[in-house]
């Protein structure tokens, strides 16, 4: 199933944006959340409450929604949330993001934001879920069903109505100029071509799984929008092949993690061209001093990145803020083949339950 859903995804991301987005006019319609665009425009705060994988495409969305919106956000473990004294002021609001819809901890911290106030927005794929009901209003990332325990299609998912929510807040709160906002329309509506492209390389990424399969631990390294893209990288691979990975943002790695950089040590650097770039080659540069192995995930036609890589997947060129959809597909199939050529059982992996509706 997880191989299945992660070739699905050309298909389910075309899916989520059909009849929403319209990038030759720039239409993008919400139906879901229309009713309260003022509210969301007027916010003083997004808080973003999720866990697991849906906590990621929480951190991406802070990302772009504080870029584009310039409203600022708070993403929240919702286990933490729950159990804190959590401060909401009038007129914030709170997007709650669960693949399943029934995540114990995520309902929780929905009820208690929604008794101190707040509108809730749930980013919600089984329809008629918990969390679909309990929020005021919301957008389904249309995925279909996932099986595979560990979450993939379901967050590309998340990510494009993310990404499209963003898109429509700017536009209405005028923070976008219409020339960026047309471009993005377009570059967001190429996705689901170039997810078809990135997939034609799966034997690069087999190849790349067997020759670190027998790897103790891994990290993953990434900056701005691709430092979530990072983390869920590193927890794919934790899922099902029961490697100790780590995510952390790139700079982050000389105040303690590169104590760990050995000739052993695979590091993934998710490093294709956008405004960190520059930064990230020169982290790879500390890295290859220090003879760590690196795999990077890089744009095509970047040879100095390649040249600082012993393994690469070249990726298509597409803008920054849309690029953390695509980027996260070969870090799926890595950790897929990595967990495949370990003998483990990928849809099932062990200790984990597909939702979590128990604390
Ligand atoms: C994802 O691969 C995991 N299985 C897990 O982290 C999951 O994302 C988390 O439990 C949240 O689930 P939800 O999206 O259904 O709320």
């Amino acid at each position: 199933f997880m191989l299945k859903e992660i070739f699905d995804q050309p298909q389910t991301i075309h899916d989520c944006l059909r009849g929403r987005l319209d990038a030759d006019t720039g239409q993008i319609t919400l139906s879901g959340i229309q009713q309260y665009l003022s509210e969301i425009i007027n916010a003083p705060r997004i808080i973003i409450i999720a866990c697991g994988t849906s906590w990621h495409a929480g951190l991406v969305a802070e990302y772009i929604i504080e870029e584009l919106c310039r409203i600022p956000v708070e993403v929240e473990y919702a286990s933490e949330f729950r159990y804190r004294n959590p401060i909401i002021h009038k007129g914030d609001v709170i997007i709650a993001i669960s693949q399943s819809g029934e995540t114990a901890d995520t309902i929780v911290a929905i009820e208690k934001a929604k008794e101190q106030g707040a509108i809730i927005l749930g980013i919600v794929n089984v329809v008629g879920s918990t969390i679909s009901r309990i929020s005021h209003a919301g957008a389904y990332t249309h995925a279909g069903p996932e099986i595979g325990v560990a979450s993939t299609k379901a967050f590309t998912g998340q990510l494009a109505v993310l990404m499209l929510m963003a898109l429509k807040i700017a536009h209405a709160k005028n923070t976008i100029d219409e020339e960026k906002y047309l471009l993005l329309c377009k570059e967001l509506s190429k996705v689901p071509d170039k997810a078809a492209e990135i997939l034609l390389q799966e034997n690069k990424v087999k190849a790349i799984a067997k020759k670190y399969a027998a790897a103790k631990d891994f990290l993953y390294l990434g900056r701005g929008y691709n430092f979530p893209i990072a983390l869920e990288g590193a927890l794919k691979l934790k899922e099902i092949s029961y490697i100790h990975a780590e995510g952390y943002p790139a700079a982050e790695m000389k105040h303690g993690p590169i104590a760990l950089v050995d000739d052993h040590l695979p590091i993934v650097f998710i490093a294709t061209n956008d405004t960190f770039h520059a930064k990230i080659v020169s982290n790879m540069q500390e890295i290859k001093a220090r003879k760590g192995k690196i795999i990077s995930v890089i744009t095509d036609g970047d040879e100095l990145a390649a040249e600082l890589s012993d393994d690469c997947v070249s990726m298509p060129w597409i803008d920054e803020i849309i690029a953390p959809i695509l980027n996260v597909i070969p870090l799926q199939l890595l950790a897929y083949y990595i967990g495949i050529e370990n003998g483990h059982d990928v849809d099932k992996p062990r200790n984990l339950a597909k939702s979590v509706t128990v604390e």
